[in-house]
């Protein structure tokens, strides 16, 4: 497996590429979740390239930029063992030359749901994921459906600007308890881990959206937001310092309101 840290080995590499690249772009701290995503892309591209980039410009809480796991000799030895063919693992100077000048804003799902509570978060990710398209060129990008926002609107954005790329979306992986799996779970204290499974229970629990709501806060989670988006139920929640997303699909719309 092939590590490039810099634009000009990339782009190097990129040229004497022949087949198809499958992208999976991730902050590192990698689990099943991930796996999965580089597994679905083996199965449709000749190639595969994982980008591991912790991207500052998406973190609105400083604090939570800082705090975000770092696993790297694990993360390079299970994409080696899952047959990845390159890391692409840029520094900030190489991906923002402009120093996050030029950004790339979406002016209305992204005011919502993760966007009314994380200012700025979207402009973030979609600047980074334009510009990782853009470097990789690959046929095929994948995105987990566990940030389905994010996903909607990296969507979106490839519609909206024609960018010759496939978005691909995944499955949500969960741990046995239901627990869906995410870089910061490794942050929740043994007390905090054994209650956020109920983030799951209570999106699949038969009640309003307002008692989902009211039980989560009563058993400690701080709820940002429970709400559907298109067929989906979202919700995001904070339990000790860490915020956690999830969603189901939604069948019954009007319903449970
Ligand atoms: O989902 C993530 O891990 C990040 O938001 C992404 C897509 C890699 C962009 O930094």
């Amino acid at each position: 497996m092939l590590r490039i840290d810099s634009i000009d080995a990339w782009q190097a590499y990129r040229k004497n590429v022949d087949g198809d690249i499958g992208l999976v772009p991730t902050m590192g701290a990698l689990h099943a979740g991930h796996l999965s995503l580089v597994n679905a892309a083996k199965s449709s591209n000749e190639h595969v390239v994982v980008s591991i980039f912790v991207n500052p410009t998406q973190f609105n809480q400083a604090n939570d930029f800082e705090k975000y796991p770092n696993t790297l000799d694990e993360d390079l030895s299970q994409l080696a063992q899952s047959g990845v063919d390159a890391v692409f693992m840029p520094t900030f100077e190489l991906m923002y030359p402009d120093n996050y000048i030029y950004q790339l804003t979406e002016k209305d799902l992204s005011t919502q749901f993760c966007g009314a509570h994380r200012p700025g978060h979207f402009d973030g990710v979609l600047t980074v994921v334009m510009k990782l398209l853009n470097l990789v060129q690959p046929n095929q990008a994948f995105f987990g459906e566990k940030d389905f926002q994010q996903l909607a609107l990296i969507k979106g954005m490839v519609k909206a600007f024609f960018i010759n790329t496939q978005i691909v979306s995944c499955p949500i992986v969960r741990e046995a308890d239901g627990l869906a799996m995410s870089s910061r779970n490794l942050r929740l204290s043994a007390i905090e881990r054994k209650v956020a499974p109920q983030l799951y229970a209570t999106l699949n629990s038969d009640s309003t959206l307002k008692e989902k709501t009211e039980h989560l806060n009563t058993i400690g989670f701080d709820v940002d937001y429970l709400a559907v988006m298109g067929d989906r139920l979202l919700v995001a929640a904070t339990l000790g310092e860490i915020r956690l997303i999830d969603n189901v699909p939604y069948d019954m719309p009007g319903d449970k309101a």
